[in-house]
């Protein structure tokens, strides 16, 4: 091993859920303050040794991404000035990575910019969940471990053998991931061609495939607005469907996405961990999956210079 014992730091974003990591990989979590100047700026400090250390720091940038996306920052600064020997961002949820390309003119490329950012700052390796688009990867010249959730939530749906199921995409963008869903759960799938009108606006044109008289899951790598899911599911069941499923990876849930999904029909919706859900009024409807299992085998993994590929052996026997 090249490096020291494994130790888990984490900022605001997530501790809930950098605790259960920490409670599968069977060690105390890292203690670091991570607390505001009066004048806002981030104050941080790591509690305990870590020189020569494999560390990972577990922070979502998100609920608040801009403020969590600094303390990740400064707490990779700060592990590189106390001669940690590995730093590992784990980032369930990776921000801003919908602005992903300059699409216009005099805009910026954010995920890129972030990408550069982290890597200036000093981390070694990066371990994300369901990246919104894959080839963000790339904007990195370190290590990506670009895990997926699908084992988790396709297993969720699969305890309920759900009959008559169609696995929908809300978008083009998302095809690729709900047919992967389709062919782990044996459903078939259909596509929904959405038109973005505003930011907090979709507009469903069409429904690729038939969806009457079958039962749906609408999957998508995130809940924001709501928007393009909730819209989906009302033109599905405005189309004829049975029961509507929604699924996602990352539950942002901004604005009155939580309203607009009470609102839409749906019999469930089952999000992950990857950002803390407030479930207060809505316990009902809502299934929060922890992704914590997983993210804790793949640091395991990565410490012990072990394959994390094989993770997903099985599920690539379903994905394409
Ligand atoms: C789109 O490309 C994404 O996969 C999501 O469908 C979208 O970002 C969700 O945003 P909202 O919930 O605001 O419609």
């Amino acid at each position: 091993m090249i490096y020291g014992n494994l130790q888990v730091v984490a900022g605001n974003a997530n501790p809930r859920l950098a605790d259960a990591i920490c409670r599968d990989l069977g060690i105390p979590r890292t203690p670091a303050k991570v607390d505001k100047f009066p004048d806002g700026e981030i104050d941080v400090r790591v509690e305990d040794h870590v020189r020569g250390n494999d560390i990972f720091v577990v922070q979502s940038t998100c609920p608040d991404v801009n403020d969590h996306l600094m303390e990740l920052l400064l707490l990779v600064d700060a592990l590189r000035r106390a001669s940690a020997g590995r730093v590992t961002a784990v980032i369930p949820y990776f921000g801003y990575a919908r602005k992903d390309r300059k699409d216009e003119g005099r805009v910026p490329i954010s995920a890129k910019l972030v990408a550069n950012l982290l890597v200036t700052a000093g981390v070694h390796r990066v371990i994300t969940v369901d990246l919104h688009a894959a080839q963000i990867q790339g904007f990195f010249d370190i290590p990506v471990d670009h895990l997926y959730a699908a084992p988790v939530l396709a297993e969720h749906f699969r305890q309920k053998a759900i009959s008559d199921l169609m696995v929908v995409a809300p978008d083009v963008g998302s095809a690729k991931m709900a047919r992967g869903y389709a062919k782990r759960l044996g459903g078939d799938l259909a596509i929904i061609n959405k038109r973005r009108i505003a930011a907090d606006h979709t507009e469903v044109t069409e429904i690729i495939g038939e969806v009457a008289g079958r039962n749906i899951l609408l999957i998508d790598d995130m809940i924001s607005t709501g928007g393009s899911i909730t819209e989906a599911a009302k033109a599905c069941r405005k189309a004829g469907a049975k029961d509507v499923y929604i699924a996602a990876t990352h539950g942002v849930l901004c604005g009155s996405a939580r309203e607009k999904l009470e609102a839409c029909g749906a019999k469930e919706v089952v999000l992950t961990d990857t950002i803390p859900v407030d479930l207060a009024g809505v316990e009902g409807l809502f299934r929060v999956l922890s992704i914590g299992p997983l993210l804790a085998a793949a640091i395991d993994r990565v410490h012990h210079e072990r394959s994390v590929s094989a993770l997903f052996v099985r599920r690539e026997e379903g994905m394409s």
